[in-house]
């Protein structure tokens, strides 16, 4: 795993104990180059060099050594950056170009190496291996624009008048191997969001370690350990827009060991596609695994719509009899699971060659389906309502450095709006901490509303107080930490008197099931029997969860409780 890739899954406070680490190897190692490095930027500039193809010619060796050594040697992070900052620096409508890393940490490492490029100090050959380029992330701090005023403007009215094209997130779900990625990246391929010479890059890289066959996958797998394992581990996400919609992917893992990293995708979604595997046997495994759990924490989390991509159906030679039985089996289970079924669609696919994706089916041995495509039933899905008149509300998914902001926080605006110059809360902190900036789409805004996707940049506030998962809030409405939550669960396992975690979002907190209140009457909610031992699986019931430490949640939310890796339960606080 690269550098800048591991420092996403860290804590903002490591990411600074890394640094601070290594400024002290700056000065300890001197400036030698190892005969090891030597060898990787040669070979790295080749492979940069044969990534490039026609454009090589447009970059120097120079340039090409100095963005691989800031990104050690990473090729795509390289090929990428080199595009985008010296190729083609990105027009104002970025949005409609490829996105070649899936993290916004690049773009801030990115601007360092350029500022790095004007300082004689930090040159290639004077970094030792390994070292962070902790001297450019302070230049950074020069090149701040100073804090935004507010404009005080009225963002409901500006919303409501605006010709805004509409935003949308999905987040894509199923079983391991289903083929999620898969599908994302030939979607994104077919949409001309992603270029056809990146993906034959990936094919001649992946055929290399014996993983061919996850080469589109890679568009969405950006990982080395993801790769090398061939399995998504955390959310990715990536943006394509048609004429009616701008839409955000949340690609999840199917992975059981990575549930947690699958909820805090489906808390940001609008709706879902929930992907199937045809072949004989994985559909069945499925269904006792992580489709059926994936469906469950949907419905939990309050995603309502659900296309089922039954997907993988070139295995099954297109078989009409084989989507029918899983269509079947599929809508009873969701219906069994509160799903409404005009709310849910069923659509045959295969991810890998494209078929029924953007354009109507030709092969022949399709002809029996008559139906919408994906991207079709993509942009017939409505997004959820947006709670505008509420307070400002925002889950953290990821805290970066930004090329507008040292502290970047981004994150789904679940509720309310906000605006730059605006001071907001952070909980469970409580400390202040004011909006530099606001990014929806790649492109810098005044104001954002909830639905959207966005990138926060604050300031005023010490990084210890904020962590991913964390609530910010408005000042004038926060949200409120409680270590004591009442709420009304469905029980997908035996609940009793036991520890759980709390999951919303990001957020996971560790507690118990301290009381159980009663088992509730599934319709009605009135008391069926008080103070119960134990609530059986399928029933409802009040229970009372103590956390170890106060969180930001409250009355209204949807949180899952989860043991040993298990869902046990979800609900309403
Ligand atoms: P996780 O994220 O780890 O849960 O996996 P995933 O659902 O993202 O699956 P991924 O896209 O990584 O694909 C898994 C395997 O299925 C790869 O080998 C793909 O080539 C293969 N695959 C995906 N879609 C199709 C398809 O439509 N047809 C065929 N034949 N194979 C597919
Ligand atoms: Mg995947």
């Amino acid at each position: 795993m690269s550098r800048h890739q591991a420092v996403r899954n860290l804590d903002y406070e490591d990411v600074l104990d890394e640094y601070d680490a290594n400024d002290a190897d700056i000065d300890d190692e001197g400036d030698q180059l190892t005969a090891e490095d030597r060898e990787a930027l040669s070979k790295g500039t080749t492979d940069v060099q044969d990534a490039l193809g026609e454009d090589a010619r447009k970059v120097s060796t120079e340039q090409i050594e100095e963005a691989l050594w800031h990104y050690y040697y990473d090729v795509d992070k390289t090929v990428g950056y080199l595009r985008k900052t010296i190729i083609a620096p990105p027009p104002k409508t970025e949005l409609k170009k490829p996105k070649e890393t899936s993290n916004r940490f690049d773009a801030a490492a990115a601007k360092s190496a350029a500022i790095a490029k004007m300082s004689t100090k930090t040159s290639p050959k004077q970094r030792p291996n390994g070292t962070a380029p902790a001297e450019k992330i302070n230049a950074l701090s020069l090149d701040e624009p100073p804090p935004a005023k507010s404009k005080k403007i009225d963002v409901i009215h500006e919303f409501t008048k605006g010709q805004n094209k509409r935003s949308a997130s999905f987040v894509v779900v199923g079983h391991v191997d289903a083929g999620k990625s898969t599908l994302m990246g030939r979607l994104l391929l077919e949409l001309k969001f992603v270029e056809q010479h990146l993906v034959d890059r990936y094919q001649r890289q992946a055929d290399k370690i014996g993983k061919g066959s996850f080469a589109l996958a890679w568009v969405m797998d950006q990982r080395d350990e993801e790769r090398e394992r061939g399995v998504t581990i955390d959310i990715a996400t990536n943006q394509f827009e048609t004429d009616k919609t701008r839409f955000t992917i949340l690609d999840a893992p199917g992975h059981r060991d990575f549930v947690p990293n699958m909820i805090a995708g489906a808390s940001q979604a609008d709706f879902a596609v929930l992907v199937i595997d045809a072949n004989t046997g994985a559909f069945e495994k499925g269904l006792k695994g992580q489709t059926r759990e994936h469906a469950l924490l949907l419905r939990s989390l309050g995603v309502q719509r659900v296309i089922v991509a039954v997907n993988k159906l070139d295995m099954v030679g297109w078989s009409q009899d084989r989507f029918n039985e899983i269509s079947e089996q599929v809508t009873g289970f969701m219906k069994g699971n509160g799903f409404q079924l005009k709310n849910v669609t069923f659509i045959p696919i295969s991810g890998l060659s494209g078929e029924n994706l953007v354009r109507k089916p030709e092969n022949p041995a399709l002809s029996w389906y008559t139906g919408t495509t994906l991207l079709q039933a993509l942009e017939e899905s409505e997004p959820l309502t947006r709670a505008l008149q509420r307070p400002f509300r925002m889950s953290i998914s990821e805290i970066f450095r930004s090329q507008h902001s040292q502290m970047t926080v981004s994150g789904r605006i679940e509720s309310g709006t906000v605006q730059t110059g605006e001071t907001l809360v952070v909980q469970p902190s409580g400390e202040s901490a004011h909006v530099r900036c606001i990014e929806v789409d790649a492109d810098l805004q005044d104001w954002a509303v909830a639905g959207q996707n966005v990138s926060i940049g604050l300031y005023g506030i010490d990084p210890i107080h904020i962590r991913v998962g964390d609530i910010i809030s408005s000042k004038t409405e926060p949200i409120h930490t409680n270590d004591e939550l009442v709420m009304k669960v469905f029980a997908f396992d035996h609940l009793m008197p036991m520890p759980v975690d709390v999951h919303r979002g990001r957020l996971h907190a560790a507690g118990r099931i301290q009381e159980i209140r009663a088992v509730l009457n599934k319709t009605t909610g009135a008391v069926e029997k008080k103070k119960p031992r134990l609530v059986q699986p399928g029933k409802v019931a009040r229970v009372v969860v103590k956390l170890e430490s106060k969180v930001p949640l409250e009355a209204g939310q949807r949180v899952v409780l989860r043991m040993g890796g298990e869902t046990i339960a979800a609900g309403l606080i």
